[in-house]
């Protein structure tokens, strides 16, 4: 029986140093020194032994009870210690470490160059108006005369969702809508960005998705010199005082006459690079004088009441602003180009 006693003392001793868990621990307690535990058992099986035996053997099992029980505490103590040691270790944090400073975007370069724009011809006496990406072939065409089988309709490749229902191609629609929301009202001076849709295979300066800004003026006796008088000033508060512009013939069904307006080349003034292409401009909005067709159209039938319209590439002229070399830079949503725009104040 003696030496039965001493076989579970050795093992319950080993299997306590072996144990690293509170799950183990807990388990050791329950096998040794639970009232189903090997000591209980042993104590119960005392009943067979000789009564002289007893008090003998029961001395022999309570010393072995109480040098577990020490031994036990003692371990659990030790280990609660490492314990507690280890999630120190693992939550310290060190103070001398220099900060990680929080990572931080900016305003888009686009929204910044819309913002910009919006400003000046706000300066102007223009009032900026938003309108729908979904568009019907009505607004987007045929009110800026371009009819179904205008051949002009192939300069603007569609995005159709059905024969009525498109993604704008330009933000013109916004001028029929206008006219007709406010005619025979004047004067009309509108303002209006946003992102429109082509047909395009995107590369470094083409993609299917880009962003416009529209201006229109409605008023009595608006002639082409208003025209450039507006788009002059616009492109020196743009660009600075000296910038020069120049207006070449073009042709768009809802302008007549209409124009390409072009700046001098802003990186080598006009000597000739590879990003005027050794030309000295760049061009960078159509425009012209409304058609008058689209003028009585839409609800201008006083034959006085004229009108000029432009619109521009907003990316276009982000990427000269700040030298962008890839358009699709503006739409990968990478935070490094953000980034760039921290120190910039304009
Ligand atoms: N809507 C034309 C385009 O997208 C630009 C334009 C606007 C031209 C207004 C003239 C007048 O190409």
């Amino acid at each position: 029986m003696i030496e039965r006693l001493q076989a579970i003392e050795k093992i319950a001793k080993e299997k306590l140093q072996a144990s690293v868990t509170g799950a183990e621990l807990e388990a050791w307690r329950v096998d040794f020194l639970g009232k189903k535990g090997e000591l209980s058992s042993a104590l119960r099986a005392m009943g067979s032994l000789p009564a002289e035996e007893r008090p003998k053997i029961g001395q022999v099992v309570n010393t072995i009870r109480t040098t577990l029980e020490e031994a036990f505490e003692s371990y659990k103590t030790k280990l609660e210690t490492q314990w507690q040691k280890a999630k120190e270790e693992s939550e310290k944090v060190d103070i001398t470490l220099s900060p990680r400073l929080p990572f931080l975007g900016t305003m888009h370069p686009l929204q910044r160059v819309i913002r910009r724009i919006e400003d000046i011809f706000i300066g102007f006496g223009f009032t900026v108006e938003r309108g729908p990406h979904v568009e019907t072939d009505h607004f987007n065409f045929e009110m800026l005369n371009l009819p179904k089988d205008h051949p002009a309709r192939d300069m603007q490749d569609t995005f159709y969702f059905h024969e009525e229902m498109l993604m704008r191609t330009h933000t013109s629609p916004m001028q029929a809508r206008t006219m007709q929301q406010r005619a025979p009202h004047v004067p009309l001076r509108i303002l209006v960005p946003g992102r429109v849709y082509r047909r395009d295979d995107d590369d470094a300066t083409h993609s299917h998705e880009f962003t416009q800004i529209e201006g229109l003026v409605v008023d009595y006796g608006i002639s082409m010199s208003d025209l450039k008088g507006v788009l002059l000033t616009f492109a020196k508060e743009l660009f600075g005082e000296q910038q020069e512009i120049r207006l070449r013939p073009s042709f768009f069904p809802f302008t007549e006459p209409s124009a390409e307006m072009d700046v001098r080349c802003i990186y080598c003034g006009g000597e000739g690079c590879s990003t005027c292409k050794h030309t000295g401009w760049i061009e960078i909005l159509g425009c012209g004088m409304v058609h008058p067709s689209v003028l009585t159209m839409n609800g201008y039938t006083d034959g006085d009441v004229t009108g000029f319209a432009f619109g521009m590439g907003v990316e276009r002229i982000a990427m000269l602003l700040y030298g962008i070399t890839d358009i699709r830079q503006f739409y990968t949503n990478d935070v490094r180009l953000l980034q760039q725009f921290i120190a910039v104040a304009r």
